[in-house]
């Protein structure tokens, strides 16, 4: 298994980082015998397994249960649980709370969205022993705030204000940062800035790693297509296919044959 050290490495030597999201096991156990360096398991998993309109409807205990899910399907992972809504902004208590239960469930690092307010506590997480992957850019927690799914960091102001959280969440401890959907010589100027690495997502090729959500990768969602995204399988054609094969056999009585039936 990769660890936080490895991947600062992985940096130095401009070897890119491959990070995939994952919620379930199965897809866990698949991941495991690819040589991808780390899994994310994102709050992403409330739209994308839950059918919720954003991210903002997962709960601490919805994430470590499918942080156990995906440890027990890829124990040789890296893996990363993300801190959902609002549980790193209503104190240190409840942050840790949070972080020991994603801890407890298998992970080996969390994700925390966002700089400003909760520096001190990141730190402090930290020092707890335990690695942070730090998320600026379109942090979708916040999107209510950032009124849509936007490209951030647009913009002098806009682009000043994020390299100096970048600089402060290496500075309170953060092994890796992801940057999402921010503009790709923004993402480039912000990795040469830091000594840790970046990943990106949306955020152009010069960061030190990617992410991308498993499902859109495999293209599951025919409606879902935004720009960054680069489908590797037809996943949504495929998987119809086969089940309504399995469906036409059903009727046709071509399926169990004697091969599949025990006498
Ligand atoms: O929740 C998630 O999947 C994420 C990635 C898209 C970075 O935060």
């Amino acid at each position: 298994m990769k660890s936080i050290l490895e991947f600062g490495r992985m940096r130095e030597q401009g070897e890119k980082i491959s990070m995939i999201t994952c919620y379930d096991a199965w897809s866990a156990k698949i991941i495991q015998s690819t040589p991808i360096d780390c899994i994310l398991i994102g709050d992403s998993c409330a739209m994308v397994m839950h059918g919720q309109p954003s991210t903002v409807f997962m709960e601490v205990e919805t994430m470590a249960l499918h942080t156990r899910a995906v440890a027990r399907g890829a124990p040789g992972k890296f893996l990363i649980g993300d801190v959902p809504f609002l549980a790193h902004r209503k104190g240190l208590k409840p942050l840790m709370d949070a972080v020991e239960q994603l801890m407890k469930a298998g992970a080996h690092a969390v994700k925390v969205e966002g700089a400003a307010g909760h520096l001190s506590h990141i730190a402090h997480v930290v020092e707890s022993g335990v690695p942070v992957m730090g998320h600026l850019g379109l942090t979708p927690q916040s999107v209510n705030q950032l009124g849509g799914f936007k490209v951030q960091g647009k913009g002098e102001e806009a682009a000043r204000r994020m390299m100096d959280d970048a600089l402060s969440l290496e500075r309170a401890g953060c092994f890796a940062l992801v940057l999402e959907c921010i503009p790709a010589p923004l993402a480039g100027e912000i990795t040469r800035l830091l000594t840790i690495p970046t990943i990106g997502i949306g955020s152009g090729p010069d960061t030190s790693g990617q992410v991308l959500v498993l499902q859109d990768l495999l293209g599951m969602d025919p409606s879902f297509k935004p720009k960054f995204v680069r489908r590797y399988l037809d996943g949504y054609t495929q998987m119809r296919n086969a089940l309504e094969h399995y469906h036409l056999d059903v009727k046709a009585g071509e399926f169990p044959v004697k091969e599949e039936s025990f006498v």
